[in-house]
């Protein structure tokens, strides 16, 4: 979403400087177009050169360029960005950017600046601790500024990791995601996501080879686009690092059943993703089955339909979207499930497509629905959530 963006990168003195070499190559790799303002202290650190040839600009650095009376326009380049990122950002300039002490062109652009500010502060931890420099930061973010720092820096010791700055690509990516289509904001999506687990015994279960890739592709895709999800997820290894993900673990389907009866009358919609295993064992057995005799009957009883109970519980304005997992008659069977469980539309994978389905990066996918089927190419997970969260919003 950076693409075509016009972004003024402030660079001040900080050994961090040499980085804004990095986040000038993301951001140019992502369609944007960077202008450098620098602060003299800030060339000290690294030269102008290296980054005009990066940005494919002259850096601007001072108010007069030559001593002929041409002088650099703060208020044009105010005008002109879409975002000011300043990163590095030296606990001297954020004093003087909250308190407004206008000495240098960055300061003085920062002043002028019309777009929204993103602020990623370097400096030793000292710095970052002491007081003055926490008020100014809250003051800054006070002013509608928003500051990117390393979100996994409080350690068990304390601050460790503080004040460091914050790694390029999550800077740039930060970014990124603001400029990201917000047309889910204030709206609230269920997710499910991975396997159950249905157990035998304590050490035993029934399981399946989901990931929880897919789901967890989808929660970060609403996420991005300003909703409110909540994403009950089955044993998986995959994170969400995202704030407005609100993340329910279960294990068993009869878990999964509970979490998202009780959360679904308060959400605008509901993707049910999970591998839900539709049988689990009649009993657990309170200790690990012995190995006797040469072969072992496991009874099996049906675990609720999640997806068919919400269907039966769903409002006309929530919308619901399922998944069809197949190997065999995919679009007979995908068409069925959309019927019986009351969706709006359907996800529609098949096992038969090498690379895709359970725990890959990638998947191929149908969406079909009562009226249409649109079929998709191979692609990343990321960009399957995309076009089945464009499908979904549509809706919304
Ligand atoms: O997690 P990954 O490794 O990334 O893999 C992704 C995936 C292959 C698991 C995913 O893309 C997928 O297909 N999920 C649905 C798998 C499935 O169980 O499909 P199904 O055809 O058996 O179920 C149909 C629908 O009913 C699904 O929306 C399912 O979540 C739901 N269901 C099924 C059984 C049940 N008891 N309760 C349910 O809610």
């Amino acid at each position: 979403m950076l693409k075509g963006k016009k972004i003024v990168l402030g660079i001040t003195g900080s050994i961090a400087a040499y980085k804004s070499c990095l986040i000038i190559r993301e951001l140019v790799k992502r369609g944007a177009e960077v202008q450098v303002v620098i602060t003299p202290a800030g060339k000290e650190f690294i030269t102008p050169i290296t980054l005009s040839a990066l940005t494919q600009k002259p850096v601007i650095s001072d108010f007069f360029s030559q001593r002929d009376g041409t002088w650099h326009s703060h208020v044009a380049l105010g005008l002109w960005a879409d975002a000011m990122l300043i990163a590095p950002c030296t606990a001297s300039t954020l004093g003087k950017m909250a308190n407004g002490i206008a000495d240098n062109m960055l300061i003085t652009t920062y002043l002028s600046m019309k777009a929204p500010v993103f602020i990623a502060p370097a400096m030793d931890l000292d710095m970052y601790a002491h007081p003055t420099t926490q008020q100014n930061m809250e003051r800054l973010k006070g002013f509608g500024n928003h500051i990117i720092e390393p979100q996994s820096g409080f350690l068990a010791s304390g601050l460790e990791g503080k004040g460091r700055m914050e790694d390029p690509e999550k800077i740039v990516a930060a970014l990124d995601m603001f400029f990201e289509k917000k047309d889910l904001l204030g709206k609230h999506i269920m997710i499910t996501a991975g396997p159950t687990y249905e157990k035998i015994d304590p050490v035993r279960f029934i399981g399946n080879y989901s990931s929880g890739k897919m789901g967890f592709a989808l929660a970060e895709e609403c996420a991005c686009r300003g909703a409110e999800v909540t994403l009950i997820a089955g044993p998986v290894n995959v994170q969400c690092t995202m704030n407005n993900v609100q993340r329910i673990d279960v294990e068993s389907c009869q878990q999964m059943h509970d979490a998202a009866i009780e959360n679904f009358p308060q959400m605008d919609a509901a993707i049910l993703c999970a591998a839900v295993a539709d049988f689990r064992p009649a009993e657990v057995a309170g200790q690990k089955i012995k190995r006797v005799g040469q072969t072992m009957d496991i009874h099996l009883v049906p675990n609720p339909d999640i997806a068919a109970e919400l269907g039966r519980m769903k409002r006309a304005d929530q919308v619901m979207v399922g998944f069809a997992l197949e190997t065999n008659d995919e679009q007979q069977n995908a068409q069925h499930k959309l019927e019986k469980k009351n969706l709006d539309f359907i996800v529609l994978n098949s096992l038969r497509n090498e690379g895709t389905c359970f725990k890959s990066d990638e998947n191929q996918v149908s969406i079909i629905s009562r009226d249409a089927k649109h079929d998709y190419e191979k692609k990343p997970k990321a960009d399957v959530a995309r076009d089945i969260i464009d499908e979904l919003a549509a809706r919304l």
